[in-house]
């Protein structure tokens, strides 16, 4: 299944990057101020760009980690306990296995263990808080996420990886839950039967990692846009902010439980974590231009690029009526695949906004 992320710009970055790149000079700074998967952080700085990535949700931050922040491949020097499993997997292999290699070899074979994914988001499971059993993974992979996540936290608590390996390592066990996930798009539900890619053995698999000689360009932090914009100097702002009503962090928690490394609480027929804690104003109409505003008053940065959609909670008049007042605008348009979860009476494609905004000196 891959990433299903709301609004994630993977399908055209060509078109964000072309329009970052008639603007700012290759060698700028850029802040993805909203970073999401980090697909359009990753490609910036493939590009040549220096990056500032910014998100709210915890796993956006190990995302974005993985995206910027390696310089040489992952040496996994630490890790001393490796177990017999690496060399039954080194065995099948024509090639010696690199340090990365051995150790998602290792954490595919720890012994599955019942805890609180089983607990909490199997049907084997007995929720502390529902009447009902959630269906997000079978037993088996719920078992294997908890096995997986509790030998991560030995790992990174016992000092064996450093505290970007742990971002990886986190990002693999993600990537390896979107594969494994019975729903049909967000976590926002699971679907009443297991359907077959849930029924697969959930593995982690090594991610590609991009690796340039550009070490301290980059940073990635993580919280509120608004709050963290006074921070940042930058060439252009790059904004993609949440369209619709839905709250990344509540249709995203599974993936925040597992970044965060935590236990809540899980609450409801959905098993929702308490997550008002990263609500997003850009969620609710009439919040959205306070936090705008804030952000284009308080980040020392004079041009932003901000993507928006035809399906937005603001109409394109509306947006453009309230940017106007900061500067000079330039909007361009194209056709683009709509993200499909639920809602399958929407047409197939919809119409994405690239506003430029030059701020008024
Ligand atoms: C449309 S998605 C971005 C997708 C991203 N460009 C990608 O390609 O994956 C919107 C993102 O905004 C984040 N977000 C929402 N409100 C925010 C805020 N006030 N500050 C920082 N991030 C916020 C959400 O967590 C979500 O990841």
């Amino acid at each position: 299944m891959g990433y299903r992320y709301i609004g994630a710009k993977t399908k055209v970055l060509n078109k964000v990057l072309d329009r970052i790149s008639h603007l700012i000079p290759l060698g700028g700074s850029i802040c993805d101020l909203m970073c999401g998967t980090a697909a359009v952080s990753g490609a910036l700085r493939k590009e040549g760009y220096r990056v500032t990535a910014i998100d709210i949700m915890t796993f956006s931050y190990h995302h974005a980690r993985v995206a910027l922040l390696f310089t040489k491949p992952p040496a996994f020097q630490g890790v001393t306990e490796l177990g017999d499993t690496y060399s039954a997997t080194q065995q099948r292999s024509l090639y010696p296995l690199s340090a990365y290699e051995r150790v998602i070899a290792t954490l595919n074979h720890v012994e599955p263990k019942s805890g609180y994914f089983w607990r909490e988001y199997s049907m084997e499971g007995c929720p502390n808080n529902a009447m009902r059993p959630r269906n997000y993974f079978s037993a088996e992979n719920a078992k294997r996420i908890d096995a997986i996540r509790s030998r991560i936290v030995y790992l990174h608590q016992t000092g064996q990886i450093n505290d970007l390996e742990h971002s990886l390592l986190i990002h693999d066990l993600i990537m390896a839950a979107n594969d494994a996930a019975n729903i049909a798009g967000t976590y926002g539900h699971y679907l009443a039967k297991l359907i077959d890619r849930a029924k697969i053995p959930l593995v982690l698999k090594p991610s590609p990692i991009a690796i340039y000689d550009d070490l301290g360009c980059h940073s990635v932090l993580k919280g509120y846009a608004e709050n963290l914009a006074s921070d940042v100097e930058c060439d252009l702002c790059y904004i993609d902010p949440p369209y619709k009503k839905r709250q990344y962090a509540a249709n995203y928690h599974i993936l925040e439980t597992l970044a965060r490394e935590d236990e809540p609480e899980a609450i409801g027929i959905s098993g929702l974590r308490p997550w008002r804690d990263q609500y997003s104003n850009f969620c609710t109409r009439t919040k959205i231009y306070t936090s705008f505003s804030k952000i284009f008053t308080e980040m020392k940065c004079s041009n932003f690029l901000i993507s928006y959609s035809e399906d937005g909670l603001l109409s394109l008049d509306e947006l453009i009526d309230f940017l106007s007042k900061f500067g000079k605008l330039e909007v361009s348009e194209f056709r683009y695949k709509r993200f499909k979860s639920n809602e399958t009476k929407l047409s197939p494609e919809l119409t994405e906004y690239l506003i430029y905004l030059k701020i008024n000196n």
